[in-house]
């Protein structure tokens, strides 16, 4: 190890279909790469073998890439981080055994990441929100409401109790005829359309817990009864559709959040993960601000979505305590905090 009195951290990423690879020095990005797996497309959904074959193929070359780029030698590591969990096993597994691998073979400590820990703290890679701070992390497998007291001290405070919003998002994209991921489509074609000109129901969830699956059964049964009157419904209607949809579950989101923000009396507060690249809820979060007086944080595209950057920040905190886990760490599909 040779790192010139730098902390540099390699960090690894392939929870889901996404192979990723960072350089994090002092905890600065130096290079980010990602590897999105195409091969899912015509199946509408992640397949979860095919990803774990995908991770398979891209992980030497994207852990290349990103050396490369960063402008450092693969002897400059002082530790390797990864996602650990939560994630699809298989594709967990792949990136968890390069990462020790490449931590053996170059006698350096090991950091184990949790994904959603990662996601809130993507905001810590180019800004620093003041603590304490709340982060809604809304992706493809998690809507959770984060109080961050500090950069590894995390509590959720509440979550959804069967689908995530990014899953809300795909499933009635999927419904549409649109392809997978939707969720970026529905963004898109929501812009066109009126956000008020259908209503669906906003469930009502105690304290900060969220309900995503009723939704997606009363678009289900609008869609169906709207068919039979005319069967080119949705055609005609896809961006109006896209708008009311998002606008619906935009609003159960901003509803608890800033339910939260007030109880607790926090006024930083950020958005992270997948879904907060959408354009509806980065505007309602400024919004939102605006009027309560709330400093926010929006996380650049790059790092809304699966990246390896946010294992490497995550990495770089956890290095700081000395936080390493051992070479018989194994990855779990789910696990509680870490
Ligand atoms: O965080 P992420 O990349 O992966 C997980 O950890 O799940 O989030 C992926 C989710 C998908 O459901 C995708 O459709 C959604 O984020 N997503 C979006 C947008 N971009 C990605 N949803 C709505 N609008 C977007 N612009
Ligand atoms: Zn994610």
């Amino acid at each position: 190890m040779a790192s010139g009195g730098n902390i540099n951290i390699l960090a690894i990423e392939s929870s889901c279909d996404e192979t990723s690879a960072a350089v994090i020095q002092n905890g600065k990005v130096l290079s980010n790469h990602i590897a999105t797996q195409k091969v899912h497309e015509r199946f509408g959904g992640v397949v979860p073998e095919l990803a774990s074959r995908a991770h398979m193929q891209n992980i030497v070359p994207v852990v290349e890439a990103a050396i490369n780029d960063s402008g450092l030698g693969k002897h400059d590591f002082n530790a390797v981080a990864f996602t650990q969990s939560p994630g699809l096993l298989g594709s967990l597994l792949v990136g968890a055994c390069f990462a020790k691998s490449f931590a053996q073979a170059s006698s350096i400590p090991l950091i184990a990441v949790h994904h959603m820990q990662a996601h809130v703290l993507a905001h810590f890679i180019e800004s620093a929100p003041e603590f304490p701070f709340l982060c809604l992390t809304v992706s493809g497998g998690h809507t959770q409401i984060v109080l961050c007291r500090d950069h590894l001290d995390m509590e959720v405070l509440g979550e959804t109790i069967d689908d995530a919003a990014g899953e809300a998002f795909d499933k009635v994209a999927k419904m549409l005829g649109l392809p997978y991921p939707g969720g970026p489509l529905v963004d898109k074609l929501a812009a066109l359309g009126d956000p008020l000109k259908f209503k669906f129901p906003l469930s009502e969830m105690k304290d900060y817990q969220f309900s995503f699956s009723g939704l997606k059964t009363s678009v289900m049964y609008f869609l169906q009864a709207q068919k039979k009157i005319d069967p080119e419904f949705v055609a005609n209607n896809l961006n109006d559709i896209c708008a009311s949809v998002q606008y619906t579950i935009i609003k159960m989101l901003m509803t608890k959040l800033q339910k939260a923000a007030k109880e607790l009396k926090i006024k930083h507060i950020g958005i992270a993960g997948g879904v907060s690249a959408n354009s509806g809820l980065r505007k309602a979060l400024q919004e939102a601000g605006a009027k309560n007086g709330w400093t926010v944080y929006i996380p650049k595209f790059e790092y809304c979505t699966d990246n390896a950057a946010m294992i490497g920040i995550t990495g770089y905190y956890k290095f700081l305590k000395g936080a390493f886990t051992d070479l018989s760490a194994n990855p779990s599909a789910r696990a509680t905090w870490i």
